[in-house]
């Protein structure tokens, strides 16, 4: 309580500082640009002196904390006696060990109770301890503290371009020699873009190609390279760097937030059935089998760092899921389960089976910590769990248990949401046409760091990006014609599914949009755009922009945007489609449903992975309603047949990109 009232008052005086008008002011642009430089080449020693004398010691004053808890105290011992991770040594989030050093640090930065001390404390940890526990525990930190929260920390595949890269683009990069290129011009197939011009050139808030976005990069020479070649069918969805780093953020956000687990639990569950779904159309949309996924068998290193799993993996984690399995059923058949502290509840008295759907869901995988050491694999590092073939078979078992448990225990009160006198009579929309969009993504963080010192001062003369074509789709929009026979408040969820007509069970179904309206007495024509639709992020600008902004800014000559990233918790916008055929045409239904307003509708922050207040929703119907559960009645369920409901056939057509 303490604590809480402490930093509530140390994040108002600070906020108020700081974000008046939306607008940066001096000390934001200060902790900004510290924060820029300091996770620059994050992966290297640090080379900046004054960060270097500033970060010599780790503050061990007790009066600079709000507390000073067990975690400091461990942590501290264990730095003495020198068996923290060192900075070459591999980290795993999931090792138990590596996350009590996480936990440590977390709260050598949490809990300060000013910027200086923590200024010392982030150079102490930048230079003494392994690269990615500080940026785990430096990620927590602003994400968590309020008065911090302002501040923008680089996407993290700038943070660790080599981590999403191929090998031959990572080795190129690393190798790079700026002088000798400008001296050979043309020795290799790095050349400079010119004019100066970034894709995707427009970008929310008019970022670029503006005349203080020229005066920002004037300095900077904009290099490029290309993107190898893709081989797999499915690469343009699982290496997409916003499919990836999406997962990672949200499980960041998740991370060590204590409140509203209930509400937690389920939008995490919401969210790991959208991204399966969703990946389902694309394999779908691919021609690739998609009803019932199967273990991918150990697939060989494809240029990559990181292997896919190994066989050891493969088999904690099959066990672990059987095991979870045997829970989910037995308390199914015995209607009773056992909770952690040793006493029995019957899941059909009151509100039991939610108390039994907290205890036997996890949803938090930090948590979920391996005592044995492993390699790096993508599926074990959350940075690109989503890579791996193998995370989306393990999330379709737990999903199935998940939807089990509530279709058996969760009380049949879902009718009274469906509409009387509505019906949906019609449903237009435009075409809908995927393409592939060159992008450039920042490769600064790989390049050698000695570019970036000029006589002892940090300077950043060039700028590293790799041209990239990703999915992207043209904007469109829907209209709905719904009749009814009085007024009435309505939700409407729209769903993107398969054109196969069997039983529903095995279709994915992916939630494209949801919102609130109201249907007045007769016909009612109601038009959305994709652009409006919730929860969803566009494009935000690189590393080396934003350093270069800050600089402006600083300046004077700039007025720094607070808004100017993007949330890290939405999902990317460009990727709601699955990729269209290009000759014949992607068949997919769409499925409409409408469901009565019951006034409940809240917000949340969770978009800014913000979850202190709560989730946002329209009802209190489930949030992947009506697909938390199985469907009893498959094709005839009331809530997916009947006036108030309403499918589509349509089509995506993919146009290929041209220069
Ligand atoms: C470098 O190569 C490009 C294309 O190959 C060419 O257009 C350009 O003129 C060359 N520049 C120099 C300085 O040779
Ligand atoms: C930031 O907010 C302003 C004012 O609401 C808006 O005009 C601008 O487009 C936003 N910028 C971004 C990058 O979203
Ligand atoms: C165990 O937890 C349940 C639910 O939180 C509680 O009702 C019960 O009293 C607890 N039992 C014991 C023995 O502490
Ligand atoms: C409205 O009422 C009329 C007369 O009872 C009925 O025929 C019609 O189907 C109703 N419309 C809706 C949308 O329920
Ligand atoms: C989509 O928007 C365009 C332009 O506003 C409009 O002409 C068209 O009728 C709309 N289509 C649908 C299906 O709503």
């Amino acid at each position: 309580m303490r604590l809480f009232v402490v930093l509530s008052l140390l994040s108002l005086i600070v906020y108020s500082e700081v974000l008046a008008n939306g607008i940066g002011n001096r000390y934001f642009l200060e902790k900004q640009r510290f924060l820029l430089e300091i996770l620059h080449h994050v992966h290297e020693p640090l080379t900046n002196q004054q960060w270097r004398s500033l970060g010599e010691h780790l503050v061990t004053d007790k009066e600079q904390y709000v507390v000073y808890n067990d975690h400091m105290t461990e942590f501290y011992k264990a730095f003495n006696l020198g068996i923290l991770l060192n900075r070459n040594e591999y980290y795993n989030p999931l090792n138990a060990d590596h996350y009590q050093q996480t936990l440590g640090l977390y709260h050598f930065f949490y809990n300060t109770r000013d910027w200086y001390t923590l200024w010392q404390n982030i150079c102490w940890a930048r230079i003494h301890l392994n690269p990615e526990i500080f940026v785990q525990a430096l990620t927590q930190i602003i994400l968590k503290r309020e008065d911090y929260q302002a501040l923008i920390m680089p996407k993290i595949y700038e943070l660790w371009p080599e981590t999403y890269h191929d090998e031959i683009t990572v080795r190129k990069a690393r190798n790079f020699n700026f002088a000798n290129w400008i001296r050979y011009e043309n020795t290799s197939d790095i050349e400079e873009v010119h004019p100066q011009k970034m894709e995707p050139s427009s970008l929310a808030g008019g970022l670029r190609n503006t005349l203080e976005w020229f005066q920002a990069m004037g300095d900077v020479n904009i290099l490029r390279m290309n993107q190898q070649k893709r081989k797999n069918k499915l690469q343009h969805l699982l290496e997409d760097i916003g499919w990836q780093s999406y997962w990672y953020n949200l499980n960041m956000g998740i991370s060590l937030t204590t409140e509203k687990s209930g509400q937690l639990q389920e939008w995490c569950y919401y969210q790991i059935s959208q991204i399966l779904a969703r990946y389902k159309l694309e394999r779908y949309g691919q021609k690739l089998s998609y009803k019932k996924l199967t273990p991918v068998r150990n697939i060989q290193k494809q240029n990559r760092r990181f292997k896919e799993s190994s066989s050891k993996t493969t088999q904690i984690i099959m066990e672990y899921l059987k095991e979870f399995e045997e829970r989910v059923s037995d308390a199914i058949s015995f209607r009773s389960f056992q909770l952690s502290n040793g006493s029995y509840i019957n899941l059909e008295e009151k509100d039991n089976w939610l108390i039994g759907l907290g205890e036997l869901f996890p949803y938090d995988w930090t948590k979920l910590t391996i005592k044995e050491h492993m390699q790096h694999e993508l599926l074990l590092d959350i940075r690109t769990s989503l890579r791996s073939e193998d995370f989306y078979y393990y999330a379709e078992r737990v999903l199935q248990s998940y939807r089990w448990y509530r279709q058996v225990f969760q009380p049949p009160n879902q009718k009274m949401f469906i509409p009387s006198d509505l019906r949906i009579d019609d449903l237009q929309i435009s075409p809908l046409v995927t393409y592939d969009q060159p992008v450039d993504v920042d490769l600064s963080n790989v390049l050698h760091a000695r570019h970036f010192y000029l006589a002892g001062q940090f300077v950043w003369p060039f700028t590293l990006q790799q041209r990239q074509f990703r999915l992207q789709h043209k904007d469109f929009n829907y209209s709905l014609q719904v009749s009814s026979n009085k007024t009435q408040s309505t939700i409407f969820r729209i769903f993107l599914t398969t054109s196969e007509q069997g039983s529903i069970l095995r279709e994915p179904f992916y939630q494209l949009d949801s919102f609130l309206t109201v249907i007045y007495q007769g016909l009612n024509r109601i038009t959305r755009k994709s652009k409006e639709f919730g929860g969803l992020i566009g494009d935000h600008i690189s590393y080396t922009e934003l350093h270069q902004f800050v600089k402006l800014a600083e300046r004077e000559e700039y007025d720094f945007p607070l808004n100017i990233s993007t949330s890290n918790c939405g999902f990317p916008r460009r990727l709601i489609l699955p990729r269209g055929g290009s000759g014949n045409p992607l068949k997919i239904r769409l499925l409409i449903m409408a469901t009565v307003y019951d006034f409940k509708a809240r917000q949340g922050n969770e978009l800014n992975c913000d979850f202190t207040k709560g989730i946002s929703r329209w009802d209190e119907l489930p949030l992947a309603y009506p697909f938390e559960r199985i469907l009893e009645d498959d094709n005839q369920a009331v809530e997916i047949s009947g006036d108030h409901v309403y499918w589509k056939d349509v089509n995506i057509l993919h146009e290929n990109y041209q220069t």
